[in-house]
């Protein structure tokens, strides 16, 4: 019964928007009445211009790859960079010895200068304005005590890679030292390492 009901319903509705008149459903909530008519033609064109845009877009990005993401031009960059990085790595540790880094870097008053100058924006705060890590936030730099090698190249290493990582990302006694090679080029890092080892002539005669 309400089934027929509704068609006859239906039946008036096309009827009446055949000869233009506002359709308004049957029923009411709240006084709120829905009309029963089609959508405006510029509505449903931005509608379904929608769905073929998407389409489109899923198509040239996700499926046939035309145009690159931006995620995937991000990718691309920081591979480049990181490429870069690694050669300028390469080039620097080929270029310099343990022997160098003392008798020619660590000598230099320039070098070591700009060393000091990097060490008191980056490193002061942990490891104290005169290398004694007073604050104990890192380890005294002027102990004569190389927890990871007391060669130059070994502090160099150090100092770029951050101090040895257990599984969680912490060092397996105490703090972490963070590495410094996202900050700081490799060149960089071998003028602190110069700045380090003019602090302690004594520990690095020997090489
Ligand atoms: C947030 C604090 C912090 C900052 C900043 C910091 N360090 Fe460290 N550093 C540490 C900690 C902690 C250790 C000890 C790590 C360990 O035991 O694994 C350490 C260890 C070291 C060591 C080894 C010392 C030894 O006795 O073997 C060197 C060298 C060093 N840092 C150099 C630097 C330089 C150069 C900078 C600046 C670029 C710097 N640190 C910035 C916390 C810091």
């Amino acid at each position: 019964m309400n089934q027929e009901k509704e068609q006859q319903e239906h039946r008036r509705a096309d009827f009446a928007s055949k000869k233009g008149e506002v359709v308004l459903r049957k029923h009411e909530y709240d006084g709120i009445q829905e009309f029963d008519q089609k959508l405006p033609n510029w509505w449903l064109l931005t509608f379904y211009g929608a769905i073929v845009f998407y389409l489109i877009y899923w198509f040239v990005y996700y499926q046939a790859g035309l145009i690159k993401t931006d995620q995937q031009a991000v990718t691309e960059i920081m591979a480049e960079i990181q490429e870069k990085r690694a050669d300028a790595l390469e080039k620097t540790l080929d270029s310099l010895s343990d022997k160098i880094l003392v008798h020619e870097w660590a000598t230099d008053a320039s070098i070591v200068a700009e060393g000091e100058a990097l060490y008191m924006k980056q490193c002061f705060a942990c490891h104290g304005p005169n290398l004694d890590a007073p604050n104990k936030l890192g380890l005294s730099l002027v102990d004569g005590e190389w927890k990871y090698g007391d060669k130059p190249k070994e502090i160099f290493k150090l100092i770029n890679e951050g101090s040895p990582a257990d599984s969680k990302g912490m060092a397996p006694t105490g703090a972490k030292m963070v590495p410094w090679g996202g900050t700081y080029s490799p060149k960089q890092i071998a003028q602190l390492v110069a700045f380090i080892i003019s602090k302690n002539p004594k520990d690095f005669a020997k090489f």
